[in-house]
């Protein structure tokens, strides 16, 4: 098997730098990560840190990791902070990706999934557990936060989801809801919205606050007047 799959699958519209990975836990087990940019280009997730932080908030520990290019971004980071065993190949194992879609409707009250996924954030340096679930019409993917040593290396619970979707190649979302158990409101951060307004422009956000409540926004009101150039796009 080539990379070709999730080449498919990478969102680099700035770029066209297609750049994809795979993780392989302690336990054996596999996770895709495929490059997913933002206009603001800082607000990119590298294919590398995708994987990672997508095998951490399941509750593995990666182990091994398949790369396409042994300079991939963030390599060396996440390599060194788990000890990474590096395969540099054209032959990554597609066939063993876990499947992280959620093949069913729970429309009618997502919040006891959001309450019981936050104990999968990987918190060590805030112990503030978020937890996300992006649908689309006829499933979901689930995020939590994901925290390591190098803070600015960490990933929000929202962008955790978005990058469980876009490597298992569903970008067709309806909407994601939001839940954390500490603070005044569950919202998400500004670096956040700037990726949803991207990758989810019109789509309804809906927040389960602390304190039992719950309020609906469209992304697009979350962040008036955004950073857009079509300069940018290649
Ligand atoms: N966090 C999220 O997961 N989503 C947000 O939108 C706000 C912040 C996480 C990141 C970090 O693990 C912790 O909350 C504190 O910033």
């Amino acid at each position: 098997m080539s990379w070709k799959l999730l080449y498919e699958y990478v969102y680099v519209p700035y770029s066209q730098n297609k750049s994809a990975c795979v993780v392989e836990s302690k336990t054996g087990r596999f996770y895709a990560g495929v490059r997913i940019e933002n206009i603001s280009y800082p607000l990119t997730i590298p294919a590398v840190q995708a994987a990672c932080a997508i095998c951490l908030s399941e509750g593995e520990v990666p182990a091994k990791i398949y790369v396409d290019d042994s300079d991939s971004e963030q390599l060396d980071y996440w390599a060194k902070e788990f000890e990474l065993e590096i395969i540099e190949t054209e032959n990554p194992p597609l066939d063993k990706l876990e499947d992280l879609f959620h093949n069913s409707d729970i429309e009618s009250d997502p919040l006891p999934k959001l309450k019981a996924l936050l104990d999968k954030a990987v918190i060590p340096n805030s112990d503030f557990p978020v937890s996300a679930l992006l649908f689309t019409k006829d499933g979901y993917f689930e995020g939590v936060n994901v925290e390591v040593s190098e803070w600015t290396h960490g990933i929000c619970a929202e962008r955790v989801a978005l990058a469980k979707a876009f490597a298992a190649g569903k970008t067709e979302f309806t909407r994601m809801e939001i839940h954390t158990k500490k603070g005044e409101i569950s919202s998400p951060c500004g670096a956040c919205r700037q990726v949803i307004s991207e990758l989810l422009p019109y789509h309804e956000l809906k927040l389960h606050h602390a304190d039992g409540t719950l309020s609906e926004h469209l992304s697009i009101d979350l962040l008036p007047f955004s950073f857009k150039s079509s300069a940018l796009k290649k």
